[in-house]
Protein backbone atom coordinates (compact mmCIF):
# COMPACT_ATOMS: atom_id res chain seq x y z
CA UNK A 1 0.00 0.00 0.00
CA UNK A 2 2.38 2.92 -1.37
CA UNK A 3 -0.23 5.15 -1.47
CA UNK A 4 2.02 8.51 -0.84
CA UNK A 5 5.07 8.94 -2.26
CA UNK A 6 7.93 12.06 -2.35
CA UNK A 7 9.78 13.19 -5.57
CA UNK A 8 12.73 15.34 -4.88
CA UNK A 9 13.84 15.51 -8.46
CA UNK A 10 12.78 18.75 -9.32
CA UNK A 11 14.15 20.11 -5.99
CA UNK A 12 17.39 21.09 -7.19
CA UNK A 13 19.10 19.40 -4.03
CA UNK A 14 21.37 16.93 -4.45
CA UNK A 15 21.49 13.90 -2.52
CA UNK A 16 24.47 14.50 -0.81
CA UNK A 17 23.20 17.69 0.62
CA UNK A 18 20.24 15.40 2.04
CA UNK A 19 22.31 12.72 3.53
CA UNK A 20 24.58 14.96 5.40
CA UNK A 21 21.44 15.12 7.48
CA UNK A 22 21.59 11.38 8.48
CA UNK A 23 22.65 11.64 11.95
CA UNK A 24 20.82 14.75 13.37
CA UNK A 25 17.51 12.95 11.74
CA UNK A 26 18.33 10.16 13.76
CA UNK A 27 18.86 11.94 16.79
CA UNK A 28 16.05 13.72 16.34
CA UNK A 29 14.07 10.47 16.05
CA UNK A 30 15.33 8.71 18.70
CA UNK A 31 14.93 11.86 20.98
CA UNK A 32 10.97 12.10 19.57
CA UNK A 33 9.74 8.25 20.21
CA UNK A 34 11.83 8.43 23.74
CA UNK A 35 9.05 10.85 25.04
CA UNK A 36 6.06 9.70 22.63
CA UNK A 37 4.67 8.12 25.53
CA UNK A 38 5.81 11.30 28.08
CA UNK A 39 2.59 12.87 29.56
CA UNK A 40 4.31 16.01 29.54
CA UNK A 41 5.52 16.12 25.82
CA UNK A 42 3.23 17.22 23.62
CA UNK A 43 3.83 13.96 21.55
CA UNK A 44 0.65 11.90 22.08
CA UNK A 45 -0.20 12.21 18.28
CA UNK A 46 2.96 10.29 17.54
CA UNK A 47 1.53 6.93 18.37
CA UNK A 48 -2.00 7.78 18.09
CA UNK A 49 -2.77 5.81 15.06
CA UNK A 50 -1.81 2.52 17.04
CA UNK A 51 -2.43 3.31 20.40
CA UNK A 52 -5.49 5.29 20.27
CA UNK A 53 -8.83 4.71 22.49
CA UNK A 54 -10.90 2.28 20.76
CA UNK A 55 -13.78 2.97 23.29
CA UNK A 56 -13.69 6.80 22.52
CA UNK A 57 -13.44 5.99 18.65
CA UNK A 58 -16.72 3.78 19.50
CA UNK A 59 -18.41 6.25 21.19
CA UNK A 60 -18.03 9.01 18.40
CA UNK A 61 -19.29 6.34 16.14
CA UNK A 62 -22.35 6.38 17.90
CA UNK A 63 -22.34 10.25 18.86
CA UNK A 64 -22.37 10.53 15.06
CA UNK A 65 -24.93 8.33 14.11
CA UNK A 66 -27.50 9.95 16.16
CA UNK A 67 -27.04 13.56 14.74
CA UNK A 68 -26.87 11.45 11.36
CA UNK A 69 -30.41 10.42 12.23
CA UNK A 70 -32.00 13.83 13.97
CA UNK A 71 -29.99 16.94 12.47
CA UNK A 72 -29.87 18.40 8.94
CA UNK A 73 -27.19 20.36 9.89
CA UNK A 74 -23.90 19.65 12.31
CA UNK A 75 -22.49 23.01 13.66
CA UNK A 76 -19.03 22.61 14.32
CA UNK A 77 -17.62 25.44 16.54
CA UNK A 78 -13.68 25.90 16.68
CA UNK A 79 -10.67 27.72 15.52
CA UNK A 80 -7.01 26.85 14.33
CA UNK A 81 -6.16 23.22 15.33
CA UNK A 82 -9.91 22.63 16.62
CA UNK A 83 -11.61 22.81 13.67
CA UNK A 84 -9.09 22.95 10.59
CA UNK A 85 -8.06 18.99 10.66
CA UNK A 86 -12.07 18.18 10.28
CA UNK A 87 -12.79 20.57 7.65
CA UNK A 88 -9.32 19.51 5.54
CA UNK A 89 -10.94 15.25 5.39
CA UNK A 90 -14.24 16.11 5.36
CA UNK A 91 -13.75 18.68 1.82
CA UNK A 92 -11.36 16.15 0.68
CA UNK A 93 -13.51 13.15 0.84
CA UNK A 94 -16.60 14.32 0.19
CA UNK A 95 -18.59 15.71 -2.67
CA UNK A 96 -16.99 19.16 -3.88
CA UNK A 97 -20.48 20.49 -3.25
CA UNK A 98 -21.13 18.89 -0.11
CA UNK A 99 -23.26 21.55 1.42
CA UNK A 100 -25.47 22.37 -1.22
CA UNK A 101 -26.42 19.22 -2.11
CA UNK A 102 -30.11 18.73 -1.06
CA UNK A 103 -30.43 16.17 1.93
CA UNK A 104 -32.24 13.32 0.01
CA UNK A 105 -28.80 13.47 -2.13
CA UNK A 106 -26.35 13.83 0.52
CA UNK A 107 -27.90 11.20 2.65
CA UNK A 108 -25.41 12.92 5.91
CA UNK A 109 -25.54 16.21 7.70
CA UNK A 110 -24.82 19.51 6.39
CA UNK A 111 -21.31 20.51 8.42
CA UNK A 112 -20.93 23.75 8.83
CA UNK A 113 -18.36 25.82 10.90
CA UNK A 114 -18.59 28.71 13.25
CA UNK A 115 -16.21 30.29 16.19
CA UNK A 116 -13.64 31.11 13.72
CA UNK A 117 -13.99 34.60 13.36
CA UNK A 118 -15.81 37.29 15.55
CA UNK A 119 -17.50 38.82 12.45
CA UNK A 120 -21.18 39.45 13.19
CA UNK A 121 -22.37 39.05 9.19
CA UNK A 122 -20.74 35.46 8.97
CA UNK A 123 -22.76 34.48 12.22
CA UNK A 124 -26.09 36.29 10.94
CA UNK A 125 -25.69 34.73 7.59
CA UNK A 126 -25.13 30.86 8.96
CA UNK A 127 -28.59 31.18 11.08
CA UNK A 128 -30.46 32.68 8.25
CA UNK A 129 -28.76 29.48 6.39
CA UNK A 130 -29.93 26.76 8.59
CA UNK A 131 -33.24 28.62 9.57
CA UNK A 132 -35.80 25.91 10.64
CA UNK A 133 -33.50 23.27 9.95
CA UNK A 134 -32.77 20.74 12.89
CA UNK A 135 -29.19 21.22 14.15
CA UNK A 136 -26.60 19.54 16.55
CA UNK A 137 -23.73 21.38 17.44
CA UNK A 138 -20.21 20.13 18.44
CA UNK A 139 -18.19 23.02 19.90
CA UNK A 140 -13.94 22.28 19.93
CA UNK A 141 -12.03 23.88 22.50
CA UNK A 142 -8.66 22.41 24.32
CA UNK A 143 -8.35 25.12 26.47
CA UNK A 144 -12.00 26.07 26.72
CA UNK A 145 -11.48 29.51 27.39
CA UNK A 146 -10.71 31.00 23.28
CA UNK A 147 -12.75 33.65 22.95
CA UNK A 148 -14.22 33.24 19.45
CA UNK A 149 -16.24 29.87 19.94
CA UNK A 150 -16.71 30.55 23.44
CA UNK A 151 -18.85 33.31 21.64
CA UNK A 152 -20.05 31.36 18.95
CA UNK A 153 -20.94 28.85 22.25
CA UNK A 154 -22.98 31.18 23.95
CA UNK A 155 -24.97 32.20 21.03
CA UNK A 156 -26.06 28.92 19.32
CA UNK A 157 -26.31 26.67 22.79
CA UNK A 158 -29.47 29.72 23.59
CA UNK A 159 -30.66 28.96 19.79
CA UNK A 160 -30.65 25.69 20.35
CA UNK A 161 -32.22 25.89 24.07
CA UNK A 162 -34.99 28.71 21.96
CA UNK A 163 -35.52 25.86 19.56
CA UNK A 164 -35.65 22.40 20.67
CA UNK A 165 -36.30 23.59 24.87
CA UNK A 166 -33.68 23.05 27.49
CA UNK A 167 -33.71 19.23 27.71
CA UNK A 168 -33.87 18.23 24.40
CA UNK A 169 -31.08 21.52 23.49
CA UNK A 170 -28.94 19.07 25.75
CA UNK A 171 -28.90 16.28 24.04
CA UNK A 172 -28.19 18.03 20.17
CA UNK A 173 -24.44 19.60 22.24
CA UNK A 174 -21.52 17.32 21.74
CA UNK A 175 -18.01 18.94 23.46
CA UNK A 176 -15.39 18.28 22.79
CA UNK A 177 -12.65 19.38 25.09
CA UNK A 178 -9.79 18.59 28.12
CA UNK A 179 -10.70 15.46 30.34
CA UNK A 180 -10.80 17.94 33.23
CA UNK A 181 -10.00 21.77 33.23
CA UNK A 182 -11.54 24.35 31.62
CA UNK A 183 -14.84 26.45 31.42
CA UNK A 184 -16.14 24.71 28.64
CA UNK A 185 -15.79 21.35 30.33
CA UNK A 186 -17.38 23.25 33.70
CA UNK A 187 -20.29 23.94 31.64
CA UNK A 188 -20.30 20.21 29.76
CA UNK A 189 -20.59 18.86 33.57
CA UNK A 190 -22.87 21.45 34.60
CA UNK A 191 -25.35 20.64 31.90
CA UNK A 192 -24.46 17.04 31.19
CA UNK A 193 -23.49 17.67 27.77
CA UNK A 194 -22.62 14.60 25.81
CA UNK A 195 -18.38 15.23 25.95
CA UNK A 196 -15.79 14.17 23.81
CA UNK A 197 -11.59 14.17 25.33
CA UNK A 198 -8.47 16.44 23.95
CA UNK A 199 -5.67 14.28 25.08
CA UNK A 200 -3.31 16.30 27.36
CA UNK A 201 -0.40 15.72 25.39
CA UNK A 202 -1.74 16.34 21.98
CA UNK A 203 -1.65 19.97 21.04
CA UNK A 204 -4.63 22.04 18.37
CA UNK A 205 -2.80 21.88 15.59
CA UNK A 206 -1.72 18.00 15.84
CA UNK A 207 -5.17 16.63 17.06
CA UNK A 208 -7.05 15.97 13.98
CA UNK A 209 -7.22 12.36 14.77
CA UNK A 210 -8.72 12.50 18.16
CA UNK A 211 -12.23 13.47 18.94
CA UNK A 212 -11.41 16.84 17.45
CA UNK A 213 -11.61 15.65 13.61
CA UNK A 214 -13.28 12.23 13.87
CA UNK A 215 -16.66 13.44 15.45
CA UNK A 216 -17.55 15.54 12.56
CA UNK A 217 -15.38 13.77 10.05
CA UNK A 218 -17.88 10.69 10.84
CA UNK A 219 -20.90 12.68 10.86
CA UNK A 220 -20.29 13.18 7.24
CA UNK A 221 -20.67 9.94 6.35
CA UNK A 222 -16.64 9.19 6.42
CA UNK A 223 -15.07 6.00 7.74
CA UNK A 224 -13.20 6.93 10.48
CA UNK A 225 -11.34 3.51 11.36
CA UNK A 226 -9.99 3.41 7.54
CA UNK A 227 -8.31 7.05 8.31
CA UNK A 228 -6.85 5.93 11.20
CA UNK A 229 -5.64 2.85 9.35
CA UNK A 230 -3.90 5.25 6.76
CA UNK A 231 -1.97 7.22 9.50
CA UNK A 232 -0.90 3.62 11.03
CA UNK A 233 0.36 2.42 7.85
CA UNK A 234 1.95 5.83 7.98
CA UNK A 235 3.46 5.60 11.39
CA UNK A 236 4.78 2.42 10.65
CA UNK A 237 6.00 2.87 7.00
CA UNK A 238 7.92 6.59 8.98
CA UNK A 239 9.25 4.69 11.99
CA UNK A 240 12.96 3.97 10.06
CA UNK A 241 15.44 6.16 11.09
CA UNK A 242 17.40 6.08 8.29
CA UNK A 243 16.88 9.00 6.10
CA UNK A 244 17.47 7.14 3.02
CA UNK A 245 14.85 5.20 3.08
CA UNK A 246 12.30 7.80 4.99
CA UNK A 247 10.54 10.14 2.99
CA UNK A 248 8.73 12.32 5.70
CA UNK A 249 12.40 12.86 6.94
CA UNK A 250 13.35 13.50 3.65
CA UNK A 251 10.62 16.15 2.96
CA UNK A 252 11.56 17.93 6.32
CA UNK A 253 15.34 18.01 5.73
CA UNK A 254 14.57 19.19 2.07
CA UNK A 255 12.58 22.41 3.64
CA UNK A 256 15.63 22.68 5.77
CA UNK A 257 18.11 22.80 2.81
CA UNK A 258 16.09 24.85 0.72
CA UNK A 259 15.50 27.49 3.70
CA UNK A 260 19.07 27.60 4.00
CA UNK A 261 19.42 28.62 0.14
CA UNK A 262 17.03 31.76 1.14
CA UNK A 263 14.18 30.10 -0.35
CA UNK A 264 11.77 31.06 2.51
CA UNK A 265 8.22 30.75 1.24
CA UNK A 266 7.10 27.77 0.62
CA UNK A 267 3.73 27.19 -1.48
CA UNK A 268 2.29 24.17 -0.68
CA UNK A 269 -0.09 23.53 -4.24
CA UNK A 270 -2.78 21.07 -5.60
CA UNK A 271 -4.76 20.51 -8.43
CA UNK A 272 -7.66 19.73 -6.91
CA UNK A 273 -9.96 22.19 -5.25
CA UNK A 274 -11.34 19.40 -2.71
CA UNK A 275 -7.94 19.94 -1.24
CA UNK A 276 -8.44 23.42 -0.14
CA UNK A 277 -8.67 23.19 3.56
CA UNK A 278 -6.15 20.50 3.60
CA UNK A 279 -3.63 23.04 2.60
CA UNK A 280 -5.26 25.61 5.18
CA UNK A 281 -4.65 22.95 7.82
CA UNK A 282 -0.85 22.48 6.71
CA UNK A 283 -0.32 26.10 6.57
CA UNK A 284 -1.49 26.49 10.31
CA UNK A 285 0.64 23.03 11.05
CA UNK A 286 3.39 24.58 9.94
CA UNK A 287 2.97 28.32 10.86
CA UNK A 288 2.16 27.75 14.15
CA UNK A 289 4.84 24.94 14.95
CA UNK A 290 7.84 26.81 13.01
CA UNK A 291 7.23 30.73 13.22
CA UNK A 292 9.42 31.66 16.16
CA UNK A 293 12.82 33.07 16.77
CA UNK A 294 12.56 34.94 13.83
CA UNK A 295 13.16 32.03 11.62
CA UNK A 296 11.09 29.77 9.34
CA UNK A 297 9.94 29.43 6.42
CA UNK A 298 6.31 31.67 5.68
CA UNK A 299 3.79 28.58 4.82
CA UNK A 300 1.48 29.37 1.85
CA UNK A 301 -0.84 27.96 -0.27
CA UNK A 302 -2.41 27.89 -3.92
CA UNK A 303 -4.63 26.22 -6.26
CA UNK A 304 -3.54 25.26 -9.63
CA UNK A 305 -4.65 26.27 -12.52
CA UNK A 306 -7.16 28.91 -10.69
CA UNK A 307 -4.16 30.47 -9.17
CA UNK A 308 -1.93 30.54 -12.18
CA UNK A 309 -4.17 33.50 -13.52
CA UNK A 310 -3.42 35.51 -10.43
CA UNK A 311 -0.28 34.43 -8.32
CA UNK A 312 1.37 32.37 -11.42
CA UNK A 313 3.05 35.52 -12.93
CA UNK A 314 5.08 36.14 -9.33
CA UNK A 315 6.01 32.84 -9.02
CA UNK A 316 7.58 32.67 -12.42
CA UNK A 317 9.46 35.91 -12.26
CA UNK A 318 8.92 37.54 -8.91
CA UNK A 319 11.14 37.40 -6.10
CA UNK A 320 12.71 34.28 -6.54
CA UNK A 321 12.76 33.12 -2.53
CA UNK A 322 10.02 30.56 -2.99
CA UNK A 323 9.90 26.71 -3.61
CA UNK A 324 7.02 24.77 -4.28
CA UNK A 325 5.35 21.34 -2.63
CA UNK A 326 2.83 19.86 -5.52
CA UNK A 327 0.37 17.73 -4.06
CA UNK A 328 -0.29 15.39 -7.73
CA UNK A 329 -3.03 13.29 -7.15
CA UNK A 330 -1.93 10.67 -9.71
CA UNK A 331 -5.40 9.03 -10.21
CA UNK A 332 -8.76 11.09 -10.31
CA UNK A 333 -12.31 9.86 -8.98
CA UNK A 334 -14.52 10.82 -11.78
CA UNK A 335 -13.50 12.03 -15.14
CA UNK A 336 -14.85 13.80 -17.97
CA UNK A 337 -13.90 13.05 -22.43
CA UNK A 338 -13.63 15.85 -24.18
CA UNK A 339 -16.16 15.15 -27.69
CA UNK A 340 -15.55 16.81 -31.13
CA UNK A 341 -17.05 19.67 -32.27
CA UNK A 342 -17.67 20.08 -36.34
CA UNK A 343 -16.79 23.44 -36.67
CA UNK A 344 -13.75 23.35 -33.90
CA UNK A 345 -14.59 27.26 -33.16
CA UNK A 346 -12.63 27.18 -30.11
CA UNK A 347 -9.72 24.79 -31.48
CA UNK A 348 -9.91 22.17 -29.12
CA UNK A 349 -10.62 19.39 -31.03
CA UNK A 350 -6.62 18.64 -31.10
CA UNK A 351 -7.78 17.18 -27.83
CA UNK A 352 -10.25 14.51 -28.93
CA UNK A 353 -10.54 11.51 -27.18
CA UNK A 354 -8.40 12.88 -23.97
CA UNK A 355 -9.94 13.75 -20.59
CA UNK A 356 -9.71 16.78 -18.26
CA UNK A 357 -8.02 14.23 -15.74
CA UNK A 358 -5.29 14.37 -18.35
CA UNK A 359 -5.22 18.16 -19.34
CA UNK A 360 -4.73 18.76 -15.82
CA UNK A 361 -2.07 16.75 -15.30
CA UNK A 362 -0.29 17.97 -18.60
CA UNK A 363 -0.95 21.96 -17.13
CA UNK A 364 0.40 20.47 -13.74
CA UNK A 365 3.71 18.99 -15.91
CA UNK A 366 4.08 21.86 -17.96
CA UNK A 367 3.98 24.37 -14.76
CA UNK A 368 6.29 22.08 -12.53
CA UNK A 369 8.68 22.34 -15.13
CA UNK A 370 7.89 25.94 -15.83
CA UNK A 371 8.58 27.12 -12.37
CA UNK A 372 11.28 24.86 -11.84
CA UNK A 373 13.09 26.42 -15.24
CA UNK A 374 12.66 29.99 -13.07
CA UNK A 375 14.44 28.86 -10.06
CA UNK A 376 11.27 27.80 -8.26
CA UNK A 377 12.16 24.46 -6.66
CA UNK A 378 9.62 22.27 -6.69
CA UNK A 379 9.39 18.82 -4.53
CA UNK A 380 6.66 16.39 -5.17
CA UNK A 381 4.42 14.34 -2.91
CA UNK A 382 2.11 12.05 -4.99
CA UNK A 383 -0.90 10.33 -3.52
CA UNK A 384 -2.25 7.19 -5.39
CA UNK A 385 -5.70 8.67 -4.74
CA UNK A 386 -8.03 10.52 -2.61
CA UNK A 387 -9.93 8.50 -0.23
CA UNK A 388 -9.22 7.60 3.86
CA UNK A 389 -6.16 5.65 3.44
CA UNK A 390 -4.18 8.51 1.46
CA UNK A 391 -5.47 10.76 3.57
CA UNK A 392 -5.05 9.39 6.47
CA UNK A 393 -1.48 8.73 5.43
CA UNK A 394 -0.66 12.08 4.44
CA UNK A 395 -2.14 13.75 7.90
CA UNK A 396 0.63 11.97 9.37
CA UNK A 397 3.30 12.49 6.49
CA UNK A 398 3.12 16.07 7.16
CA UNK A 399 2.46 15.66 11.57
CA UNK A 400 5.93 13.75 11.54
CA UNK A 401 7.49 15.94 8.85
CA UNK A 402 6.60 19.29 10.77
CA UNK A 403 8.00 18.01 14.30
CA UNK A 404 11.17 16.92 12.36
CA UNK A 405 11.51 20.01 10.39
CA UNK A 406 10.91 22.44 13.01
CA UNK A 407 13.53 20.30 15.35
CA UNK A 408 16.03 20.50 12.85
CA UNK A 409 15.38 24.33 12.74
CA UNK A 410 16.16 24.58 16.49
CA UNK A 411 12.58 25.69 17.24
CA UNK A 412 9.98 23.95 19.36
CA UNK A 413 7.33 22.60 17.16
CA UNK A 414 4.77 22.20 19.83
CA UNK A 415 4.24 25.61 21.36
CA UNK A 416 2.33 28.67 20.33
CA UNK A 417 3.50 31.90 22.51
CA UNK A 418 3.15 34.40 20.00
CA UNK A 419 -0.61 33.91 19.33
CA UNK A 420 -0.86 35.13 22.61
CA UNK A 421 0.03 38.61 22.00
CA UNK A 422 -3.08 39.84 19.92
CA UNK A 423 -5.52 38.39 22.37
CA UNK A 424 -4.01 40.20 25.46
CA UNK A 425 -4.04 43.58 23.21
CA UNK A 426 -8.01 42.80 22.77
CA UNK A 427 -8.78 41.68 25.79
CA UNK A 428 -7.14 44.76 27.29
CA UNK A 429 -9.12 46.50 24.77
CA UNK A 430 -12.54 45.09 25.45
CA UNK A 431 -11.59 45.23 29.39
CA UNK A 432 -11.93 42.19 30.45
CA UNK A 433 -11.47 41.75 34.31
CA UNK A 434 -7.77 41.10 35.21
CA UNK A 435 -5.79 42.50 32.20
CA UNK A 436 -5.20 46.20 33.38
CA UNK A 437 -5.27 49.61 31.25
CA UNK A 438 -3.89 49.57 27.64
CA UNK A 439 -0.24 50.94 27.83
CA UNK A 440 0.54 50.89 24.42
CA UNK A 441 -0.81 53.19 21.59
CA UNK A 442 -3.98 53.09 21.81
CA UNK A 443 -5.89 51.87 18.20
CA UNK A 444 -9.09 52.43 18.54
CA UNK A 445 -9.01 56.08 16.55
CA UNK A 446 -9.28 53.76 13.56
CA UNK A 447 -12.95 53.04 13.95
CA UNK A 448 -13.80 56.41 14.98
CA UNK A 449 -14.88 57.24 11.94
CA UNK A 450 -17.14 54.07 11.41
CA UNK A 451 -18.64 55.24 14.74
CA UNK A 452 -19.75 58.60 13.10
CA UNK A 453 -21.16 56.53 9.90
CA UNK A 454 -23.10 53.92 11.94
CA UNK A 455 -24.77 56.82 13.87
CA UNK A 456 -25.85 58.46 10.57
CA UNK A 457 -27.03 54.98 9.15
CA UNK A 458 -29.41 54.29 12.97
CA UNK A 459 -30.87 58.15 11.90
CA UNK A 460 -31.61 57.17 7.89
CA UNK A 461 -32.60 53.38 8.21
CA UNK A 462 -34.76 51.57 10.25
CA UNK A 463 -32.76 49.40 12.88
CA UNK A 464 -31.48 45.93 11.38
CA UNK A 465 -33.28 42.98 12.70
CA UNK A 466 -30.56 39.63 12.70
CA UNK A 467 -31.15 36.76 11.52
CA UNK A 468 -30.75 35.20 15.12
CA UNK A 469 -33.09 37.52 16.08
CA UNK A 470 -35.19 36.92 13.97
CA UNK A 471 -35.24 33.08 14.73
CA UNK A 472 -35.23 33.68 18.43
CA UNK A 473 -38.35 35.50 18.12
CA UNK A 474 -40.31 33.08 15.75
CA UNK A 475 -39.55 30.21 18.35
CA UNK A 476 -40.58 32.35 21.43
CA UNK A 477 -43.87 32.24 19.86
CA UNK A 478 -43.70 28.52 19.65
CA UNK A 479 -41.96 27.50 23.36
CA UNK A 480 -42.60 30.17 25.55
CA UNK A 481 -42.88 27.64 28.48
CA UNK A 482 -39.42 26.12 27.63
CA UNK A 483 -37.85 28.98 27.02
CA UNK A 484 -38.34 30.65 30.54
CA UNK A 485 -37.51 26.97 32.54
CA UNK A 486 -34.54 27.25 30.30
CA UNK A 487 -33.17 30.73 31.61
CA UNK A 488 -34.44 29.91 35.13
CA UNK A 489 -33.03 26.34 34.82
CA UNK A 490 -29.34 27.70 34.03
CA UNK A 491 -27.13 27.52 37.16
CA UNK A 492 -24.67 30.80 37.55
CA UNK A 493 -21.35 29.98 37.69
CA UNK A 494 -20.17 31.27 41.16
CA UNK A 495 -22.87 29.33 42.69
O1 LIG B 1 -2.93 24.43 17.33
C1 LIG B 1 -3.27 25.10 18.30
O2 LIG B 1 -2.86 24.83 19.44
C2 LIG B 1 -4.22 26.27 18.15
O3 LIG B 1 -4.45 26.56 16.82
C3 LIG B 1 -5.53 25.96 18.82
O4 LIG B 1 -6.09 24.82 18.25
C4 LIG B 1 -6.50 27.14 18.69
O5 LIG B 1 -5.92 28.30 19.18
C5 LIG B 1 -7.79 26.84 19.45
O6 LIG B 1 -7.52 26.61 20.79
P1 LIG B 1 -8.57 25.89 21.71
O7 LIG B 1 -8.79 24.52 21.20
O8 LIG B 1 -7.96 25.90 23.07
O9 LIG B 1 -9.84 26.70 21.66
Amino acid sequence: MENVKLNLKYSRILSNEINKYSEKVAEIHDELHAKANNKKEFLGWLELPTKYDKKEVEKIKKAAKKIQSDSEVLVVIGIGGSYLGARAVIEALTNTFYNYLPQSQRKTPMVLYVGNNLNPNYINDLIELIGTKDLSINVVSKSGTTTEPAIAFRIFRELLENKYGLKEAQKRIYVTTDKKKGALKQIADEEKYTTFVIPDNIGGRYSVLTAVGLLPIAVAGIDIEKLLEGARFAQEKYLDKNLKYNDCYKYAVARNILYGKEKNIEILVSYEPKMHYMIEWWKQLFGESEGKDGKAIYPTGAEFTTDLHSLGQYIQEGRRNLFETVINIKESESDINIHGDEYDLDELNYLVGKSLDYVNKKAMEGTIQAHVEGDVPNIVITMDKLNEYTIGHLIYFFELACAMSGKILGINPFDQPGVEKYKTNMFILLGKPGYGKATTQNISELNEEKTDDVKLDKKTTKPHKTASQKVNEEKEEKLPEEKSKSKRGRKKKAE
